[in-house]
């Protein structure tokens, strides 16, 4: 996946990696900046999902411009699969659409332009779920999200670590739900891993 990454790709990773450092230090208000992960935890959440069963959704909660799902659509060239992502605001929904169509990964990519959590009823189940959106509401993505996740399937919350108090509640949640093995990656700003046992 990562050995022969379409110049396209690699080009506006670059564009919106360098806006994202911008962001981050001329003072960008938060809802404006584009709060990308970093390439490590692309190149992380792309190695996981490839590996997750092919019998239910591949989803990501949160598309900004759609950097971190450039890196998923690594993992759908791949499988050919469809990752679907939720996008609510506008400014954003502009951004990723201009990522998307110029890298040419469109055949790739759902982009819904919708509050997550009142879409999630359209979602079956789910193979993978990277989940990068307000921390508030990452208890209700997991409440809506845990009982589509088939058996291997992986659930990732990004901030486990900046943002540890803002969304331990979730965290709380899911270590004490028997279903899944979780587990806190010291990678990026901290990837919970949250893996549906198959008992
Ligand atoms: C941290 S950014 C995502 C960054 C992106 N994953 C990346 O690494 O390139 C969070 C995004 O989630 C979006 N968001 C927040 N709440 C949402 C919701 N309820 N449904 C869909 N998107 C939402 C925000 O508008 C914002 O663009």
């Amino acid at each position: 996946m990562f050995t022969n990454i379409d110049a396209k790709i690699i080009a506006r990773m670059d564009y919106l990696q360098k806006i994202d450092l911008q962001d981050r230090i001329d003072g960008t208000e938060r809802m404006k900046r584009l709060r990308q992960i970093p390439p490590e935890t692309g190149k992380f959440i792309s190695l996981l999902a490839a590996n997750c069963p092919p019998d239910g959704e591949f989803i990501e909660i949160g598309t900004s411009a759609g950097y971190s799902t450039l890196w998923l659509s690594l993992v759908a060239k791949e499988l050919g699969i469809k990752i679907k992502t939720f996008e609510i605001l506008p400014e954003k929904i502009k951004l990723a659409k201009e990522t998307f169509a110029e890298t040419g990964v469109e055949k790739y990519v759902e982009l819904i332009e919708a509050d997550f959590l009142t879409s999630v009823k359209t979602i079956g189940n789910v193979s993978f779920c990277f989940l990068d959106a307000e921390k508030e509401i990452y208890l209700d993505c997991f409440r809506s999200v845990a009982s589509l996740v088939v058996p291997n399937g992986i659930l990732i919350a990004d901030n486990a670590i900046n943002h540890y108090n803002s969304i331990k509640t979730m965290i709380d949640l899911a270590l004490a739900d028997i279903r899944f093995d979780c587990l806190t990656v010291p990678i990026g700003k901290g990837e919970f891993i949250c893996r549906r046992n198959c008992t």
